[in-house]
């Protein structure tokens, strides 16, 4: 088929040349954003005298046309036209005639093709506003019910310190906060109008951009024709968004694994979530975490990739950036996909508490708290730490834990100790007397979880 371009060259291009040049396969997801833009287009066309109110009438309603046949499926898109903007135009010019050919006035595809990825993205952005939302809520259900729950903190992976599995639990929440507050901050700079930079320098007709952004819901219209049409960080920001994001849900990832393997067995996975070996019948695999974990690597991918294609390009508009809808696309799909997995799958998590409980009282995770101690009875905190490391390693001798020695035994380490000290060292009070802002007494935990509780309901 000749081209619509046709006209400076013959426009017959080899069928292997119109392959590698068409997007129609991944951008024709933009077919709604393509379409609204374009009503927009005919509608200030109309308003400014360029083209007859009766001629935007037909346009914007063949466009409304083409709109609800390729959502009732009567409409299939041609997978062999060069893009999504082009297939659009050809059919209107099908279906109304001359008048269809109006409508590519004042505008290029270079402009165009950045309005509807700037509108794509500003939903898929408010989309994973509400999907982060869903996953703050349950991570902060789960914190509510196991609030009880000691388990042991880590440090370099070895027991460190006794917390609440609540507060191991909202420590992610606040992760994905400032993910919401990320994504929030990138939609700024999506919701930007650049339709009417044209081809690169603007037009020489009198169009109106502002009556164009505003109906379009843009918060403002971009100050330069050249960036309108050849910025693309508004992509990078999104990927980069997604990719920290994507890296939260990893080490949680990560930590569901190792929290479900035999080593740890401090949750249990619902079996909707979780698969079995073809060969071993004991296995219960958490691969739902696993793949999330594993495709974290593709979407950082993605962010090189497209920061790559970017970083030689010339102004204004170049073919190669034709690349980043797929590099977008893939991120966006995955990041979608995840949230919406790792969300189910948290959700139907049992944690088993006896195991986490068990698991503080090995390892000497109250030995902090034993030197706190010390130093409340007057011992400088080195001394103090000294005196605790030194009875650490007896007991590990002697086969013993900080519980279990007699107070005859504390006090031949120092005369300080007293019947006070079973109190110190008890996992319970261990945990409550973090009560410093912030930390994982149970007060904080619980302000924690009222705290995120506001946020979901008012951000
Ligand atoms: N399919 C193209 C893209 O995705 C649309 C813009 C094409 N512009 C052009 N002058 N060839 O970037």
């Amino acid at each position: 088929m000749a081209k619509m371009w046709a006209g400076r060259t013959s426009g017959e291009t080899e069928k292997i040349a119109d392959d590698f040049n068409s997007s129609i396969s991944f951008d024709s997801r933009m077919a709604e954003q393509d379409i609204k833009g374009s009503m927009a287009h005919a509608a200030m066309l109309a308003k400014q005298g360029i083209i007859e109110e009766a001629e935007a009438d037909q346009l914007i309603g063949g466009l409304e046309g083409i709109l609800s046949d390729l959502q009732d499926g009567s409409l299939a898109i041609d997978m062999t036209a060069e893009d999504i903007h082009m297939f659009v135009e050809q059919v209107l010019t099908e279906r109304l005639g001359d008048v269809g050919k109006k409508l590519h006035t004042a505008r290029s595809r270079n402009d165009q093709v950045a309005l509807d990825l700037r509108l794509y993205l500003r939903d898929q952005t408010d989309d994973f506003l509400d999907l982060l939302k869903n996953l703050v809520k349950v991570i902060t259900d789960k914190a509510e019910e196991y609030q009880d729950a000691i388990m042991p903190g880590y440090t370099h992976l070895q027991r460190a310190q006794p917390v609440l599995f609540g507060h191991h639990l909202m420590a992610y929440a606040m992760m994905f906060m400032r993910d919401y507050d990320r994504f929030t901050d990138c939609r700024k700079r999506i919701n930007v109008s650049p339709i009417g930079s044209c081809a690169l320098a603007g037009t020489t007709y009198p169009t109106d951009r502002f009556f164009e952004a505003e109906k379009l819901g843009f918060d403002s219209v971009s100050l330069n024709s050249m960036d309108g049409v050849s910025d693309r960080d508004f992509c990078i920001e999104m990927m980069s968004c997604i990719a920290s994001c994507m890296m939260h849900l990893s080490r949680f990832s990560e930590e569901i694994v190792l929290w479900s393997s035999w080593e740890f067995k401090f949750i249990e996975l619902s079996d909707a979530y979780t698969t079995g070996s073809s060969i071993m019948p004991q296995k219960k695999n958490p691969d739902m975490a696993e793949l999330v974990r594993g495709k974290t690597g593709r979407v950082y991918g993605d962010l090189m990739a497209l920061l790559t294609t970017l970083k030689g390009l010339p102004l204004a508009y170049n073919k190669d950036m034709q690349e980043d809808k797929e590099s977008v696309f893939d991120a966006c799909d995955t990041l979608e996909m995840c949230l919406k997995v790792f969300t189910g799958m948290l959700a139907g998590l049992t944690a088993l508490t006896e195991n986490m409980k068990e698991a503080c009282r090995n390892g000497f995770i109250n030995a902090t708290d034993l030197a706190d101690y010390l130093v409340r009875k007057g011992l400088p905190f080195r001394s103090a730490y000294k005196i605790s490391g030194s009875i650490v390693a007896w007991c590990i001798e002697k086969k013993k834990v900080l519980e279990s020695m007699t107070i005859d035994e504390y006090r031949s380490f120092s005369e300080v100790f007293e019947e006070d000290v079973f109190e110190a060292v008890d996992l319970q009070n261990c945990v409550n007397l973090r009560s410093s802002f912030g930390g994982t007494g149970k007060d904080s935990v619980l302000y924690q979880i009222s705290f995120v509780k506001e946020w979901i309901k008012h951000d």
